[in-house]
């Protein structure tokens, strides 16, 4: 994860004890020796955080602090205050500091006030600064080094009508970046079309593709355009593309060289407009050497590739990640509840062989399921614990959080939720069922049903 920090100290002896620290938890530093020096580096460095000392020959703390966000109203600082200054300290926190710390510095200390601030403040200046970046509406989260390259090259690709192969596995969020390619390009204002290539049986392939005339086949019963006719003027995105029958790549291949098409059964040509972006999770290369994909098809789409890192690649995002999406969940309304940063890190440790879409999900049943009024590390164990292979320690029930159907996964939730409320009642059924508003005949069933009985599910 690449994170930025600012240490302004006019002692030498701060600036490295604290660089020092920094830097051994992975963060680039840059130090300046004034309120002047700092000024001139931040707008160029633009770091998450600044460290500034309140003392300094020259321009004080408070005034740099002042002109600091003017530079940039989101800038995040962490006052430093020696002896003596922890009342100017104070009143710089009343001026937007995020916090400030005590010398002698700890390095303890500073580590918990470096990871509160860059959990909690910065990923929301980040995410600003992000959609300043990129103007879309398709936003694509995370600020680490990988997630950059992608965007940097989606921004610099958008705009040519260059064709474009993304890669990589399920759900990194290979849609989301074919979504941004057209927002971004001048055919924005015309269609997106999709296409699932492995969702569609081979023999109807070509009709969805191409349309087709009125009983040209059996089930053929009206005339049908085609999705190319339809992304005329927009974007055609072809999604796993890997899993495109021979028959069908051979007819993709020579409208993508001709630019042109026919419907089934018509002997019409029609020229199409449409630029063609692609996606697969299959290395073409080897589909290509078993013979089940095209080589000179591979050629026409992969005029640029775009390679999205699986999420155990990029783990610096995982924080915004699940900020963001616990935020959009809350808005569509499930219980505000805030995630522990003990359980931020759990998540972020773990693997996500399911990627982001897997990630996502997980905060949706952590913010549903997790019994307490926070999301706890307990919980993110109880999710993500078995998966990583290690021994579940934090106990309870974790079949809850790995349903595999929705209507298994209700039932489950029901079940530990259930199983929350008596142990509450320390089983103490009426009571239980009096604070339910539920019959306790319906509780007992319940009971049964889930083998909720002290031993059963204690
Ligand atoms: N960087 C990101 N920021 C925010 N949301 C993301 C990001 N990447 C993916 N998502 C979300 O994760 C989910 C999965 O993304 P998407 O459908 O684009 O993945 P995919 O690579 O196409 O997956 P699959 O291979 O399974 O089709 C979507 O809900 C998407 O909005
Ligand atoms: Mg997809």
């Amino acid at each position: 994860m690449s994170r930025r920090v600012l240490i302004v100290d006019d002692e030498k002896g701060i600036r490295e004890a604290l660089k020092q620290v920094l830097e051994y938890e992975e963060i680039e530093v840059q130090t300046c020796a004034s309120g002047h020096e700092a000024l001139r580096v931040y707008p160029e460095f633009q770091p998450h955080l600044v460290f500034l000392d309140v003392k300094m020959e020259g321009m004080d703390g408070l005034e740099t602090l002042k002109r600091t966000r003017e530079l940039d109203p989101h800038a995040q600082v962490v006052m430093i205050s020696g002896h003596g200054t922890i009342q100017t300290a104070v009143e710089a926190t009343q001026l937007g500091a995020y916090d400030f710390l005590e010398k002698p510095l700890d390095t303890d200390r500073i580590l918990l006030t470096l990871r509160n601030a860059l959990e909690h403040v910065v990923l929301v200046s980040e995410n600003v600064r992000l959609k300043r970046e990129v103007h879309t509406q398709y936003e694509i989260v995370g600020s680490s080094k990988a997630i950059r390259a992608v965007i940097e090259r989606l921004q610099k690709v958008a705009p040519t009508p260059a064709r474009v192969l993304i890669t990589g596995q399920n759900g990194t969020g290979k849609e989301l970046v074919a979504r941004a390619i057209h927002a971004l390009s001048p055919r924005a204002a015309g269609p997106f079309v999709e296409v699932n290539c492995a969702a569609i049986p081979s023999e109807l392939i070509e009709s969805e593709l191409f349309g087709h005339m009125k009983g040209s086949f059996t089930g053929a019963f009206a005339d049908r355009a085609g999705k190319f006719e339809l992304a005329d003027g927009g974007t055609l995105f072809l999604d796993e593309i890997g899993d495109m029958s021979l028959s069908a790549q051979a007819k993709v291949l020579r409208a993508l060289q001709e630019g042109v098409i026919s419907r089934v059964g018509s002997g019409k040509t029609l020229t199409v407009d449409v630029r063609v972006v692609a996606a697969t999770n299959k290395h073409l290369e080897q589909e290509i050497r078993e013979g089940r994909f095209r080589e000179d098809l591979m050629y026409r789409v992969n005029v640029v590739p775009i390679d999205v890192p699986p999420l155990r690649a990029r783990r610096g995002d995982i924080p915004e990640l699940v900020a963001h999406f616990a935020a959009e969940l809350i808005r569509g309304g499930l219980p505000p509840k805030e995630i522990e940063p003990a359980a931020v890190q759990r998540l972020t440790a773990h693997d996500w062989p399911g990627n982001i879409r897997e990630l996502k999900n997980g905060v949706e049943r952590l913010l549903i399921l997790a019994p307490g009024a926070t999301v706890t590390e307990a919980d993110v164990e109880r999710l993500v614990g078995k998966a990583d292979g290690a021994r579940n320690d934090a106990g309870g029930d974790a079949t809850w959080l790995r349903a595999g159907t929705f209507e298994e996964f209700k039932q489950a939730a029901e079940r530990a939720f259930l199983l929350t409320k008596l142990q509450q009642h320390d089983w103490n059924v009426s009571e239980t069922a009096r604070t339910l508003q539920m019959p306790r005949s319906n509780l007992y069933k319940k009971i049964e049903r889930y083998g909720l009985g002290r031993k059963g599910g204690a």
